[in-house]
């Protein structure tokens, strides 16, 4: 511990000097309050200062109010140094900040035993200090944890609500869907007939000639539309049946992992043969995963199928998919070279409905349902650009070979 003495008649400051150095303790000294103040500012590790009463500039009572005000928080003990005994002065002392005083002439082993009273206090001060910083530390971290479960919970809760909306929706588009579909397979199916009608028409009347042609030529066009109107609704319908499904954690079975992989590239076969390589990169460590096949399978498709989406536009078209197994983990990456997410966005991508393509190509559900799913899969879904352009897709399921290891 280092101790200051501050005291202006120099023999005494350099007897009191040598007791403290005796003691074991270091020691600054100064010849007036200011030079004490001084040494009191610059010297952070004095913990203790021995100040007599009588000084000129600063007496000793007035630099123990100016440290208890300016330094309110610091723990150092003041022992004051006088030749002052009456109970008025005591309490003046007091007042002013002081812990503990000796009179002049002093005792060497009284004040020996009152530095040592101070030390403890001062020792037992700065560990209150230290844990109370400890204490605000934590709080701070709680506080911080309580705000993002919070947040976690509010999303939770709106993507629940969402769930609900959604299946709700895909019940109701569902049955329409269905008999817009059945009849203009109908229609599709008649059509040679019509045709054949309105070209005899066409011979009996050739006056509507122009008309009859315009429908023969938008006839087929229109049935096409439709077929495309019909398509597209029944994706966004299942895709937001899968939003809205929560599997039972009863479906997960054994799955092939490689194979799943597999016949997700042959769903995705139509799309990406002659435009895009593909690459497998395949830990054959990795066997199974605890999963639900066909859900699984969605998931792979959906990242196969953004990632040649990206990679329309950029002068490599290739997606490299990687499985590995890290001890308690098996991860999938799906690293292509695309045109990368923009960083700001990269939050954004994971939200249902969120879709930077044509109007009528996205429905911006793909991401959200994947995440979904895999969460179900108590793993997790996360995306990361590739320096020098692409993005990399990582899933990380728990390997059900080696549970988790605990801590
Ligand atoms: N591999 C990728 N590279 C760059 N951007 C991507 C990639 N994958 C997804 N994105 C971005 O994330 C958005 C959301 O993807 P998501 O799969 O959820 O919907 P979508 O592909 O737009 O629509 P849908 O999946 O219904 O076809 C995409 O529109 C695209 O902007
Ligand atoms: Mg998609």
């Amino acid at each position: 511990m280092m101790i200051l003495v501050a005291e202006d008649d120099r023999v005494s400051c350099g007897i009191l000097e040598r007791y403290v150095l005796k003691w074991g303790f270091a020691c600054v000294t100064a010849v007036d309050g200011e030079k004490a103040w001084q040494a009191i500012q610059e010297n952070p590790d004095i913990a203790l200062a021995i100040i007599d009463w009588h000084m000129p500039g600063l007496t000793g009572i007035e630099l123990c109010k100016k440290i208890r005000i300016e330094m309110s928080e610091s723990p150092l003990h003041l022992i004051l140094l006088t030749g002052r005994k009456e109970k008025k002065d005591v309490l003046t002392a007091f007042a002013a900040g002081v812990d503990d005083f000796i009179t002049k002439p002093f005792d060497p082993l009284e004040l020996h035993s009152r530095i040592k009273v101070g030390q403890r206090l001062v020792e037992s001060n700065r560990k209150l200090i230290h844990q109370n910083r400890q204490l605000a530390e934590f709080a701070k971290e709680m506080e911080s944890l309580a705000e993002e479960r919070a947040r976690m919970l509010i999303h939770s809760d709106r993507l629940a609500t969402l769930g609900v909306l959604a299946a709700g929706i895909a019940h109701e588009i569902n049955n329409p869907t269905t008999f817009i579909s059945g009849n203009a397979q109908t229609l599709e199916r008649c059509i040679p007939t019509i045709e054949k009608g309105l070209r005899h028409l066409l011979e009996s009347e050739p006056d509507k000639a122009r008309r009859i042609n315009l429908i023969l030529e938008d006839f087929p066009k229109m049935t096409q539309g439709i077929r495309n109107g019909v398509k597209r609704i029944s994706s966004i319908v299942n895709h937001l049946k899968s939003f809205s499904r929560k599997s039972d954690t009863r479906d997960l079975v054994p799955v092939d992992l490689h194979q799943s992989l597999e016949n997700a590239l042959l769903l995705c076969n139509n799309r990406l043969k002659h435009k895009f390589e593909v690459v497998r990169d395949f830990d054959m460590a990795v066997s199974t995963v605890n999963g639900d096949a066909q859900r699984l399978e969605q998931v792979f498709v959906n990242l196969i199928v953004n990632a040649t989406d990206a990679m329309v536009d950029t002068p490599t078209k290739q997606l490299r998919i990687v499985t590995q197994l890290e001890n308690d983990r098996i991860r999938i990456h799906f690293i292509d070279t695309g045109t990368g997410v923009p960083e700001e966005k990269i939050d954004q991508i994971f939200q249902p409905f969120y879709t930077t393509k044509d109007p009528g190509k996205g429905t911006g559900l793909g991401l959200a349902v994947s995440d979904g799913i895999i969460t179900e899969h108590n793993g997790a879904l996360t995306v990361r650009n590739i320096d020098g352009g692409g993005a990399c897709f990582s899933i990380v399921l728990p390997n059900p070979a080696k549970p988790p290891t605990l801590g």
